[in-house]
């Protein structure tokens, strides 16, 4: 056997959807072997990591003392770079197949708008997690990928990628974007619309936990038959500081939701006023694509369809579309070389945003 195709038995190459929220890590031939949300826990005083991902999730609202929860990809681009660092090169050593001796190269997704600053402290990351080569490959395109959208496909697709913290829309054709939006508005939005509002008219300040559950698992985007049906919620009543309970209709948690789901259908009604006269009748013909887990809300794509008069489908599992498209990625060198975003060149002269 030769040296290389021995070296390739060694190596992990990995998809890795560092998100707002989650990180999802893909190694090919194992496909999805890494989900978990984008948490760290950190001790104050002494400055160490006590927890990752899922376990450092699980703190938030009931952190120890000293200890605080961060998520340092707010925004969806590398708000704090030491922490992300940190929690990167953990979720790579948590993905590898074998020991320390495996190699790895990875596949990145970035945000279309991303700075040559951010990218390269992504870069930067990347290697202190001990990835041999990272390639950056742009959201909407990865996104695209795994719901199916052929890369050699000369008409257009559209692609919208509804995260916890960004709303992505990227228009595709021939493997490559064509045109993309992104705007700081996504999943997260609605959390914290609940939360204002159960606080101001109910009286009661609620967690992360809570608003979680009742948009997955009680929210809807359309008018519901029984609005009087009801979920109840525990937190902290405002007045009294002591623990407390409220019933809360599904008629009144409607209004709220909607508010937040409208502005983000009317950014995608405007985008798709701006497409040049081929391009759209595409888009006419063939709808739009959602992904990212905000696609999972209830009655979404109904209500995209009624908004901008077109059909919307859901990919099949939309959380896990962009990291699909970013294994699929290895099949195709020459594709992945066209679209990786690694301008070293041009990265070279970058300051590196250190932690203060
Ligand atoms: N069943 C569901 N109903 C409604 N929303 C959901 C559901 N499941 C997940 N979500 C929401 O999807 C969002 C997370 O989606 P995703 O994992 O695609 O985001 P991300 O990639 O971490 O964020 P970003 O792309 O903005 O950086 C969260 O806001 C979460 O609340
Ligand atoms: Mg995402």
């Amino acid at each position: 056997m030769r040296i290389s195709s021995l070296k390739k038995l060694v190596t992990d190459l990995m998809a890795i959807d560092m998100g707002t929220s989650s990180t999802i890590i893909a190694v090919r031939g194992r496909d999805i072997v890494l989900d978990e949300p984008s948490y760290i826990a950190v001790n104050e005083l002494t400055n160490d990591v006590v927890a990752y991902g899922q376990e450092a999730y699980d703190m938030i609202g009931r952190e120890g003392r000293d200890i605080t929860v961060v998520a340092p990809l707010s925004g969806g681009v590398v708000a704090d770079f030491e922490k992300t660092k940190r929690m990167l090169a953990f979720f790579v050593r948590k993905s590898k197949s074998g020991g320390s001796q495996v190699s790895t190269q990875a596949v990145m997704s970035i945000v279309s708008d991303v700075t040559h600053v951010e990218q390269r402290a992504l870069m930067n990351a990347a290697e202190e997690a001990h990835i041999g080569k990272v390639h950056l490959v742009e959201e909407g395109l990865a996104a695209a990928f795994g719901a199916g959208v052929s890369p050699t496909d000369k008409r257009a697709s559209a692609v919208v990628d509804l995260g916890a913290g960004t709303t992505n829309i990227a228009i595709i054709a021939k493997g490559t974007v064509i045109s993309s939006t992104s705007a700081r508005i996504g999943g997260n939005e609605i959390n914290t619309a609940l939360a204002t509002h159960i606080r101001r008219h109910r009286g009661l300040q609620v967690g992360e936990e809570t608003t979680e559950n009742l948009k997955t698992n009680f929210a809807s985007t359309y008018l519901p038959e029984d609005i009087a049906r009801s979920m109840e919620v525990r937190g902290r009543d405002v007045q009294t500081g002591s623990p407390g309970a409220v019933d809360i209709t599904a008629g009144e948690v409607y209004p709220v939701v909607e508010a937040i789901v409208r502005r983000i259908a009317q950014l995608i009604s405007d985008t798709l006023t701006e497409l040049r006269p081929e391009v759209a009748a595409d888009i006419y013909d063939r709808g739009v694509i959602l992904t990212g887990g905000g696609a999972l809300l209830n009655g979404l794509d109904q209500y995209f369809r009624n908004f901008v008069n077109l059909p919307f489908t859901v990919a099949d599992e939309p959380r896990y579309a962009t990291v699909r498209g970013l294994l699929k990625m290895f099949d195709e060198p020459d594709l992945l070389e066209r679209v990786s975003r690694n301008e070293l060149s041009l990265l070279q002269n970058a300051e590196i945003p250190f932690e203060a």
